[in-house]
Formats: structure tokens, C-alpha cells, sequence
């Protein structure tokens, strides 16, 4: 018989807009956050293992940072679905990874999306839209947006999705830098330098609403707001340096990806984006660079052999 498999593909993300509102109770912050999908992915596979418990295998660009222990969180959500269908957690999950590790892109966070529909269609469970979504929220804030993809506003600690219109297509250039930054350091940071001043509760941002439904990427570029930018410069300096750098290349807008240290410029066009990439290769002060576009759909089964 031949041995049943799903490869589900998923995004990586960037916020337009991350607005930081009061720290919770729960330890989490209220945002108002604009997700886009772009196209830099990650590929899960999961394969039935009858008998043989949980393993997780990691391959391509920093796999050698992605933990393979069952904490993994795309292993977490392989458990949470078993738990739900009520079968034993017996399969191999083989991620191969494009996003960057601890990056602000959402890199394990899409894993995590990815294996929870991969699971879902393995053991036939129909789990609905609805179902996948509240599993994900269970393992992370951006989880949710990224079982969604395409633009989306993010309310609550991110996990609450309403879809945002979007025209065409956005060309981004992603600058990597070496080393991830941790995202509870960065919120933590952002508490310090606010100290007790009184925080107010995020709004959404219509200039990149109304950029986005547009499809205005001069307009977008302008507008693009990351509220953790302070917190992730006192952290990482040379960050400030780098979207500098970026702007005066001729990016249309630059922002940092959620916490950061990934640097996000908007071009114009490929061509832009292409001289763009070039000039920051040659600064030095990152590890790679990348080119995407977005929006893109969400996690996607690409490959699916032995199941129902
Ligand atoms: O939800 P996720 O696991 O991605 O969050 C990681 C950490 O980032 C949280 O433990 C918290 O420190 C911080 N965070 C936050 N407010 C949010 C989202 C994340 O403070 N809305």
C-alpha cells in the first residue's frame, strides 16, 4: 500500500501596520495589526508513520536553528489535531524551510499553520475554516493569518481576522540579518521605553487601507507603520542603519517584519527591486536578501498521496 503524505505549502508574512496597544493581563498586547501574505514559503510534509511516534526532520536555509524536539510548534499542532480526531500523533514531519528563522516573518508560525490543514487532510478530519482557526490561535497570534494568507486586518493579540481589500500586486525586498531577535525581548523592550506613560488602544490604519485598496504602492510605502521599531533598534542598531539605507536607495516605504530584524522595503517594480537587492547585498550589513511579492494565498496542499 502505498504510504499516505501531505505537503502543504505556506507564506511568510509582513505587518503594513503593527499598532502596539496596552500590555494584557494575559501577557500579550492588544493590536491593531495589516497582514500581507508574500510569497517566500515553507514546505510541510507530513507522512504516516503507523507505530512509530512523532518525528520532525528539518532541511533547507537555517535548519540547523529550527528545533526538531516535539516542542516544535508545527509538531504541536499535529498533536492538537490527532487529539481532536482522537488517533494516535504517528507520522514524520519534514519541513523544508525558505523563511528565516526567528526573523519577524512568522516563520514557524506559518510551520505550525501548514501542519495543522496537512493534518487535517491526512486523517480525513474536516475540521472547517472555523476549527483550524481557533487550533491556531491556540498556537500563536499570527498562526491564524497564516492558515488565511492574502491581506487581512489582525485585532485582539493578532489572532482576530477581518479580510482587507487589496489591488494587484506589491513588490517587496526582504534584508535578513544574521541572528534572529526574540519576539517576547522586543515587546518587553517596547514596555521599558514606555515605561508608565498611559497607552492607548491601536487603531486600524486607513492611509494603508486606502492604500491597499488601490493597489497605490507609493502610497503604501508612505503609510507602512511598525510600532515595535524602537524597541527593535535599541535591540539591533544597525537596523536603523539598514532601512536607512534602503530609503535613500529609492524604496518607496521600509519597515521592519513584526519584531524584527527582517527589513522590508517596498519597490516599485521588479526591476527596482532587483537594483535595490543588489546595492543592499553590497552594504554588508545583512545576511541575504530576497525578493517577493504579495499577497499570496495562505497554507495550501500541493501534494497529497494515499489519503481521502
Ligand atoms: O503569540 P506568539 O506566540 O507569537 O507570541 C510570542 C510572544 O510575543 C508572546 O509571548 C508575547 O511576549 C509577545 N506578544 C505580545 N503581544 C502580542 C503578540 C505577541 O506581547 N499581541
Amino acid at each position: 500500500m502505498t504510504e499516505a503524505r501531505v505537503t502543504v505549502r505556506v507564506p511568510g508574512k509582513i505587518n503594513l501596520q503593527l499598532s502596539v496597544g496596552p500590555l494584557r493581563k494575559d501577557g500579550f498586547h492588544e493590536l491593531a495589526t495589516i497582514y500581507q501574505a508574500v510569497d517566500l514559503c515553507d514546505d510541510v510534509r507530513l507522512t504516516a508513520t503507523p507505530g512509530v511516534p512523532l518525528s520532525v526532520t528539518v532541511t533547507g536555509a537555517d535548519a540547523d536553528q529550527v528545533p526538531t524536539s516535539t516542542d516544535n510548534l508545527a509538531a504541536r499542532a499535529v498533536r492538537s489535531v490527532a487529539a481532536l480526531v482522537g488517533v494516535e500523533p504517528e507520522v514524520a514531519i519534514g519541513i523544508t524551510k525558505v523563511l528565516p528563522v526567528a526573523a519577524g516573518m512568522a516563520g514557524g508560525s506559518a510551520d505550525a499553520a501548514a501542519a495543522l490543514m496537512a493534518a487535517d487532510v491526512l486523517w480525513d478530519a474536516r475540521l472547517g475554516r472555523v476549527e483550524l482557526s481557533r487550533l491556531a490561535a491556540e498556537l500563536g497570534s499570527d498562526v491564524p493569518f497564516l492558515l488565511h494568507g492574502g491581506t487581512a486586518v489582525g485585532t485582539g493579540r493578532g489572532e482576530v481576522l477581518t479580510p482587507a481589500l487589496s489591488r494587484g500586486s506589491f513588490n517587496w525586498v526582504f534584508a535578513i540579518a544574521a541572528g534572529g531577535l526574540s519576539t517576547p525581548a522586543v515587546y518587553g523592550e517596547l514596555d521599558r521605553l514606555r515605561g508608565s506613560d498611559s497607552v492607548a488602544n491601536p487603531e486600524v490604519s486607513v492611509p494603508v487601507l486606502t492604500a491597499l485598496a488601490a493597489g497605490d504602492a507609493a502610497a503604501l510605502g508612505a503609510a507602512l507603520v511598525n510600532e515595535l521599531l524602537p524597541a527593535a533598534f535599541a535591540l539591533r542598531p544597525q537596523l536603523r542603519q539598514l532601512l536607512d539605507f534602503g530609503t535613500e536607495a529609492g524604496a518607496l516605504g521600509a519597515t521592519v517584519c513584526g519584531s524584527g530584524p527582517t527589513c522590508a522595503f517596498l519597490v516599485s517594480d521588479e526591476g527596482a527591486g532587483l537594483d535595490l537587492a543588489v546595492a543592499l547585498t553590497a552594504t554588508g550589513l545583512c545576511r541575504t536578501v530576497r525578493r517577493a511579492a504579495g499577497p499570496v494565498v495562505g497554507a495550501a496542499v500541493v501534494d497529497a498521496v494515499g489519503v481521502r
